[in-house]
């Protein structure tokens, strides 16, 4: 007899859990379909239409009347959308608008949806992952740098001037006056980029390892016509430079390192005496009873499964994951040197926290 045949079957939950599993079927397939809503534009179009046709709905965004037709029959089985079917005219209600829109400033939910579809994208390399170790490296996600820097625009960039950078004592002064930066893991560039353009006195600079990213910001930086920022094609693990920057900061970047403590060390000997490192990281607990509760605990532990835990795996790494959580980078900050740390919660940005350290 299996273990599952020995349990008492309490069959009115096997219905429920049922239940819940179709429904999941439909949220599941809503998330993609919001993602591509997202990003072809439909979405935005139909926030400016008030009841609309297809064909006003396809003019609107530029697309195709067969594809919009099919996405918003998921829309409205979804019931994110309203349909009226004698006029044949469907709406997106404004409240709704109000989240999953540009309404929505810097808390468009359409915007972390589409990581759905690029956790998706490498299941069968995951597969194999799974079955003989190793895991998934960075240069096998197509879509990352870009849905990443659309998630970071809204997490720093979105509060850096007014939220991130005053929760750092004196450092809105330091780097008024002219300090030397670094932002590591600095992926598209947008925070090291904003920053230079808030501060013209000092100096900006951003590693990252991936040269699609840096390309990305380079790009960024020129067409903007900001000369403060430069970026290199960097591994962070690998840096060896003392005390050239007054400023390192990391915005979700040390739970995906192969060495982080390595990464730490770096960090500590290449900051001046009285340097400060800024590191926002996934707001979360190290144990998983703690997180039960947490309100995107599910999708925290898949992007972990899908890609911060494997990235790392893939270099052979300490695989720490989305949820090493506070306790733990609060003890391996301790262990690799830096005083006077302080972790704070930002209003603007639900899913991080920010610690704050000294050299
Ligand atoms: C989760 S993304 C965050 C990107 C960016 N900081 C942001 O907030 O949008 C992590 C970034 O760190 C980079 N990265 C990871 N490990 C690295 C390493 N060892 N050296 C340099 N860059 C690394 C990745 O390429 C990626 O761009």
């Amino acid at each position: 007899m299996s273990a599952v045949q020995q349990q008492q079957f309490d069959a009115s939950r096997a219905e429920a859990f049922g239940g819940r599993m179709v429904g999941i079927v439909n949220d599941a397939s809503l998330a993609l379909m919001i993602s591509l809503g997202h990003r072809t534009g439909a979405l935005e179009a139909m926030a400016g239409l008030d009841w609309a046709s297809i064909d006003m709905i396809a003019d609107a965004s530029g697309l195709h009347a067969r594809y919009v037709r099919e996405w918003l029959g998921a829309m409205v089985t979804g019931g994110v959308v309203e349909f009226d079917p004698e006029t044949q005219r469907y709406h997106l209600p404004a409240e709704h608008a109000a989240v999953i829109t540009s309404h929505a400033g810097s808390h468009n939910l359409a915007v972390p949806m589409q990581f759905i579809p690029v956790m998706g994208s490498v299941e069968t390399l995951l597969v194999d992952a799974f079955r003989h170790g190793g895991g998934v490296p960075y240069s096998e996600f197509e879509r990352f740098h870009p849905v990443m820097a659309d998630f970071s625009d809204q997490t720093v960039l979105a509060g850096l001037e007014n939220s991130i950078i005053p929760a750092v004592p004196g450092l809105h002064e330091r780097l008024q006056s002219g300090i030397d930066c670094v932002d590591i893991g600095c992926g598209s560039g947008h925070a090291a980029i904003r920053m230079a353009e808030l501060y013209p006195n000092s100096r900006f600079t951003g590693y990252d390892f991936e040269e699609r990213a840096v390309n990305a910001a380079r790009e960024l930086a020129r067409s903007r016509g900001i000369s403060n920022v430069s970026f290199e094609v960097r591994d962070v693990a690998a840096m060896d430079e003392t005390e050239r920057f007054d400023l390192v900061t990391a915005f979700d970047v040390i739970h995906d390192q192969a060495d982080p403590a390595g990464v730490l060390a770096n960090v500590r000997r290449m900051l001046r005496s009285g340097g400060v490192f800024l590191m926002q990281d996934i707001k979360a607990c190290s144990h998983l009873h703690d997180n039960i509760d947490h309100m995107v605990g599910t999708f925290l532990y898949t992007v972990s499964t899908t890609h911060c835990m494997t990235v790392s795996l893939a270099n052979g790494g300490a695989g720490l994951g989305t949820c090493w959580g506070r306790e733990l980078a609060e003890q391996m900050i301790g262990e690799a040197g830096f005083s006077g740390l302080e972790t704070k919660e930002l209003a603007h940005d639900p899913f991080n926290y920010y610690y704050i350290m000294h050299v």
